[in-house]
């Protein structure tokens, strides 16, 4: 089995979960705050060592007020809730993306958990709030350039070390049906392996995880180069 693997989720498709089912769409987010808890419970059997949810984009401030208000609380709960589980379990939570525009309460629980989960080892769980990746990248160039030498050149080396907090993604998997990357980890998914699915996020199971592993187990990655071929039909062409 793979071991350490960064895998990064899009989990959407809670609004239509519950619309279909008749609920308001904040019974879609409960639910899939519940589907988070049972795929971070999974993940480490998977062989993941880092797993990367979006469960707030800076383009979700475009929603409804309600709605928002209501995502905010639950974040707030599932962070409060959360954490004793994840410290018992050696999960290590942390939160990327912007934290002025959050509200206070939001904030004091975010730093509980990261102050109370800093210490674990077996995963890294990190939750992306009011998170874009156009902006992440420019915050660090904009850093880059302040730390350069005068006039010289930002390199790729530079900007991913101020970029990238944890490691280049190997697994992007989104739920709901849609294939993009909605301004999710655009960098660090250079070479990601991309995994598309239909189900909603309150309905993806430990099950679809694993089978999402599985299908990346069989994909070859090349990143850029050319497939291994057994040693001697290379010399075949070298001769
Ligand atoms: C997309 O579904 C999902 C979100 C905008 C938020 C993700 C939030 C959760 C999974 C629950 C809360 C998370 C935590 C960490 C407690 P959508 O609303 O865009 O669904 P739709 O495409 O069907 O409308």
């Amino acid at each position: 089995m793979q071991s350490n693997l960064h895998v990064a989720i899009i989990m959407d498709g809670n609004g239509r979960w519950a619309t279909g089912r008749g609920l308001p769409r904040i019974a879609g987010h409960s639910a899939g705050a519940e589907t988070l808890r049972r795929i971070v419970e999974a993940a480490p059997d998977c062989g993941i060592g880092v797993l990367t949810v979006y469960a707030f984009s800076s383009d979700n401030w475009k929603r409804p007020r309600l709605e928002v208000e209501a995502l905010m609380a639950l974040l707030g709960c599932y962070l409060e809730n959360e954490t004793g589980r994840c410290l018992a379990s050696g999960v290590k939570m942390s939160i990327i993306g912007r934290r002025d525009r959050l509200p206070e309460s939001l904030r004091a629980s975010i730093d509980r958990a990261e102050g109370e989960t800093g210490q674990c080892h077996l995963l890294q769980l990190r939750l992306a709030i009011d998170y874009s990746a156009r902006d992440a990248i420019v915050v660090a160039s904009n850093r880059a350039a302040s730390q350069c030498a005068a006039g010289a050149p930002i390199t790729r080396e530079s900007l991913e070390e101020l970029l990238v907090e944890s490691r280049p993604v190997d697994i992007l998997i989104r739920t709901g049906g849609e294939q993009r990357l909605s301004d999710f980890l655009l960098w660090e998914c250079a070479y990601a392996e991309l995994i598309f699915t239909n189900r909603m996020w309150p309905d993806f199971s430990p099950f679809d995880l694993q089978r999402a592993i599985h299908q990346y187990a069989h994909r070859e990655r090349r990143f850029g180069g050319i497939p291994q071929a057994p040693a001697e039909s290379q010399e075949h062409w070298l001769r």
